[in-house]
């Protein structure tokens, strides 16, 4: 968990990026991965597990319950426990800042015989949990939360549960991953209907461990989605793609500063991720895609990026679910691209680590950029390639994604801007900004 005194830090205009960036392992994947090995009978071995303090999170609460997480050899192994294996915690679990860990192990102690408590940061005690709680609760867990449905959360899970279909009224990558996470310990099939299609890495990766699960596509194109409970899951060996979230703040950097040209290497290109790519090639940014291959059942690819003039652009709603963590970064991009950019239907953005909407509007301001604000989304009014007068000093409000994006900002400004505290961006990327001003520095 993150703690201590804020780090504020400068970033402020730089000359191009060059060379060749290490991200992170894929914080989504690497939840999921650490989840279902503590699931499986025998030991998994994981390389490229994110770094982040997040997935520490998870880690530490699968610890917890019983499973050992180990660092050997510059790779992570999990002992399994078996479907159904965890034991009671003797703590509450402090999930920190980390949305995807309380969600989704609330979904996978449903179906045990534990009880545990959910504890994180001011950020996270903000966050909405009703949209796992009810679902949860049909499940037959006893929950307990506090006002609003926020944490500290109580949750008592049963032994005993039957399997149930549940149709997602939120598009949301982690409600159905706490539901098929719950039906790995529930008798039958547990069934998730998914209208409008998310991420599906915890689809995959539960193929990959040898679960029994099925994706069909309905008439009117919702996910139907079927997993057998109550079967023994295998370990594997798993090598976790660079996080495409990552990677997404060095490719905007790369395309704001001219003369940059990057390199990222094994960026996961599942196509419920890459919204910001195909919105970025929409403006005209020069990106390829080299060596397409195949990673631990996920599709890879090593990106080369080079600075291009961009242009504004309207954001299509049907592309939301599959960007929906990089509007603070692509309202980066936005903000020096020629013309006005539009994007709405993004109310889920006011639930993240932080206000996103909100956020970003108020710190482009502060910049010198041209934001319109309204309910669901933002307009931004390019600068047509020109720096930013910059300046100022930006909140990050516990939110990773919104100091990395303005520290980017801050590479194509006039004046350094500062960012408030560098702290949350330990959630998802160390060494951000050490990578940042190494491709600055030539
Ligand atoms: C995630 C799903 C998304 C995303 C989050 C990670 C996941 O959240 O914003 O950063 O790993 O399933 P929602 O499911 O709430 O959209």
């Amino acid at each position: 968990m993150m703690g201590g005194e804020p780090q504020p830090m400068q970033f402020g205009p730089a000359g191009p990026l060059k060379g060749q960036a290490a991200v992170p392992g894929d914080k989504s994947i690497s939840h999921r991965v650490l989840m279902l090995s503590a699931m499986a009978v025998g030991r998994s071995r994981i390389e490229g597990l994110s770094p982040g303090s997040d997935v520490h999170s998870t880690a530490a609460a699968l610890r917890a319950m019983g499973a050992r997480v180990d660092r050997r050899d510059g790779a992570w192994e999990v002992d399994g426990l078996g479907t159904g294996g965890l034991l009671q915690p003797r703590r509450a679990l402090d999930m920190g800042n980390s949305g995807t860990s309380t969600r989704l192990l609330m979904g996978l102690i449903a179906s045990h015989p534990v009880t545990a408590t959910f504890v994180g940061d001011e950020s996270l005690c903000r966050r909405p949990m009703d949209r796992v709680i009810a679902p949860l609760a049909r499940l037959g867990a006893d929950i307990v939360a506090g006002p609003g449905g926020r944490l500290p959360i109580t949750l008592r899970g049963m032994a005993g549960a039957v399997g149930r279909d549940f149709r997602l009224t939120v598009a949301s990558a982690q409600v159905k991953s706490a539901l098929l996470l719950a039906g790995l310990n529930a008798s039958g099939i547990t069934r998730v209907i998914e209208p409008v299609p998310t991420r599906d890495h915890s689809e995959r990766m539960l193929k990959a461990f040898g679960a029994r699960i099925d994706v069909a596509i309905g008439e009117d194109g919702e996910r139907l989605i079927s997993l057998a409970g109550e079967t023994a899951l295998e370990p594997v060996h798993v090598k976790v793609p660079a996080d495409p979230s990552s990677a997404a703040f060095l490719i905007v950097a790369a395309l704001i500063v001219p003369g940059s040209e990057v390199r990222i290497e094994r960026v996961g290109v599942n196509p419920m991720r890459t919204g910001l790519f195909e919105m970025l090639s929409a403006m005209g940014a020069d990106l390829s895609f080299e060596n397409a291959r195949e990673m631990s059942a996920e599709p890879v690819a090593d990106i080369v990026v080079r600075h291009a003039p961009l242009q504004g652009v309207d954001v299509p709603p049907r592309i939301v679910p599959a960007m929906i963590d990089e509007f603070p970064i692509f309202f980066i991009a936005a903000a020096f691209a020629r013309g006005e950019s539009r994007a709405h239907g993004l109310a889920e953005l006011r639930v993240k680590e932080s206000d996103r909407i909100t956020a970003m509007a108020r710190g482009l301001r502060a910049i010198g950029g041209r934001v319109e604000e309204s309910d669901d989304g933002l307009v931004i009014g390019g600068s047509g390639g020109d720096p930013l007068p910059g300046g100022a000093v930006i909140a990050s409000d516990l939110d990773h994604r919104i100091a990395m994006s303005f520290a980017v900002a801050g590479l194509h400004c006039r004046q350094p801007l500062t960012v408030d505290d560098m702290t949350p961006v330990q959630t998802s990327f160390p060494g951000f900004a050490a990578a940042l001003r190494g491709f600055a520095a030539g």
